[in-house]
């Protein structure tokens, strides 16, 4: 943690730790207020779906949500990834590294809602 706390140091005001889980700090950020998100928390399938979702209602337009540990290994999260992406229609890019992300989720409240109700 004290690596962690210097590394953000020059960051400044920029960077905030938020100690929390990721659905709880995502529901306390604004609407359309992140550029970048990098998802490599709770690696099971519901919960990469949730974060995924959570996280639409707080990305920018144009904003990336990206992610780690799409592979074989880890199934679940690989399978998160894919439901997101043929739930919402929506192209997701993937790296040999395990590194995927969604250039482009577009996705509107609702339609969010009504595939997710279960994260309200
Ligand atoms: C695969 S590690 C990645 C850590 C970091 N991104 C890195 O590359 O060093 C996953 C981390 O997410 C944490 N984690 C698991 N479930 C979480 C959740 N629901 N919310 C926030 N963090 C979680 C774990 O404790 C672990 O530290």
């Amino acid at each position: 943690m004290d690596t962690l706390i210097a590394d953000l140091e020059p960051f400044g005001t920029r960077a905030q730790l938020i100690n929390q889980t990721t659905i709880a700090a995502i529901q306390s950020l604004p609407d359309e207020t992140v550029d970048l998100a990098f998802v490599d928390a709770n690696h099971f399938t519901e919960a990469v779906v949730a974060d995924v979702i959570e996280l639409t209602r707080v990305m920018k337009s144009g904003g990336v949500i990206v992610g780690h540990d799409f592979s074989p290994y880890w199934f679940e999260t690989s399978l998160g990834v894919l439901w997101v992406a043929n739930g919402f229609r929506r192209s997701v890019e993937l790296s040999a590294d395990g590194t995927w992300w969604f250039p482009d989720m577009g996705i509107e409240t609702d339609e969010i809602l009504a595939a997710w109700p279960a994260s309200r």
